[in-house]
């Protein structure tokens, strides 16, 4: 039996040898450790042994569990330890770029224009989006009942002062610089504009509008069209043609629409410029001596001219969008290529 017990140990040495992963560890317990494995069959066996020669058989048989019992732990811990320790990355993979942020189409305008003017000597001033009646309106010359007011459809708000609106657009900015600046005054004004529109590929409920505004004594026309000129040139390049269309707005006489030609086709007539050969810009004019009035401001001493841009129409202008709607969609496969 003691012969036995020795050549079993030896079986399991020549085992323990072999134990190299949790494959082979596996193996290992269930040749030697499950219920019909050699050790619990060893201990069973003990039963047969003669009760004078069981105690120092039993010592035998015991020392050699307890010697297996802790050598197979001590592989156990070594190998899973070792498994823990093998990384989770493959540093040797190439790694995985960070996407790169950048700034939107609209910012992006917004940062040019302001640039521009900046260099002619402009401020930067900003207004309130949440307006009353007589910022947007009344002192800029349009009468309560005066259909110009029909030209942008409003979003009035329920509120207990009354005539409290979202700023149809940035014009109402003028009149709070006229009324709190010293002349002379010569500021850029950029901002969010809301009108009641049905949204489509051309208007938004909601977007930018740059107000430009110059008061000081002399300021003719011929400056609001050296400053819009100067302006676009940087803009659109210095081969771009222009034209002042007379127009009409409440607060400025006269008035002007500005008119670029068409730098997609050089006037001679595309989809975009819908075969004119030129595209509109913005809206301008002499600052109406009623407006200056409301202002505090004497129109014999002083004048000025306004300007206003649609910052969407200029963007899209410049990048070739065509649904304004896809400048407020956040779809980065659009917005990755500007
Ligand atoms: N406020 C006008 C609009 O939203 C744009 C505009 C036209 C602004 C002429 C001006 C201006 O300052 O002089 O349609």
């Amino acid at each position: 039996m003691i012969a036995d017990i020795s050549f079993i140990k030896q079986n399991i040495e020549q085992d323990f040898a072999t134990i190299k992963d949790a494959e082979s560890l596996e193996q290992f317990r269930l040749k030697h450790l499950t219920k019909k494995g050699t050790l619990p069959v060893l201990v069973e066996s003990l039963r047969e042994i003669p009760k004078e020669d069981k105690p120092a058989i039993g010592k035998l048989i015991n020392e050699l569990r307890q010697y297996v019992e802790a050598t197979f732990k001590e592989f156990k811990e070594n190998l899973e330890a070792e498994e823990s320790s093998v990384p989770l990355i493959d540093t040797s993979l190439p790694g995985r770029m960070p996407l790169k942020g950048h700034i939107h189409p609209i910012k992006k305008t917004l940062d040019t224009i302001i640039s521009i003017f900046e260099g002619m000597g402009f401020t930067v001033a900003e207004g309130i989006d949440i307006e009353d009646d007589y910022h947007n309106y009344e002192a800029l010359n349009f009468a309560e009942d005066h259909p110009a007011r029909d030209m942008q459809d409003t979003f009035f708000i329920d509120d207990p002062r009354g005539d409290i609106l979202l700023r149809s657009h940035t014009s109402p900015v003028q009149i709070r610089m006229m009324k709190s600046h010293p002349i002379p005054i010569r500021s850029i004004m950029p901002g969010r504009v809301y009108r009641n529109e049905a949204l489509s590929a051309r208007s938004l409920a909601e977007f930018h509008q740059i107000e430009g505004l110059y008061i000081d004594k002399h300021v003719t026309f011929a400056d609001l069209k050296g400053t819009i000129v100067a302006f676009a040139k940087q803009m659109y390049g210095n081969n771009s043609q222009f034209r002042f269309r007379p127009s009409y707005f409440p607060f400025t006489e006269p008035s002007a629409e500005v008119d670029i030609s068409c730098y997609l086709c050089s006037g001679k007539g595309c989809r975009i410029c819908k075969n004119s050969g030129w595209l509109e810009i913005c809206g301008c004019g002499m600052v109406h001596p009623q407006v200056l009035k409301n202002c505090g401001i004497d129109p014999e001493e002083y004048s000025g001219f306004a300007f206003g841009f649609g910052i969407e129409r200029v963007t899209m202008l410049a990048t070739g969008i065509n649904d304004i709607r896809a400048l407020y969609e956040n779809d980065i496969r659009v917005l990755e290529q500007f």
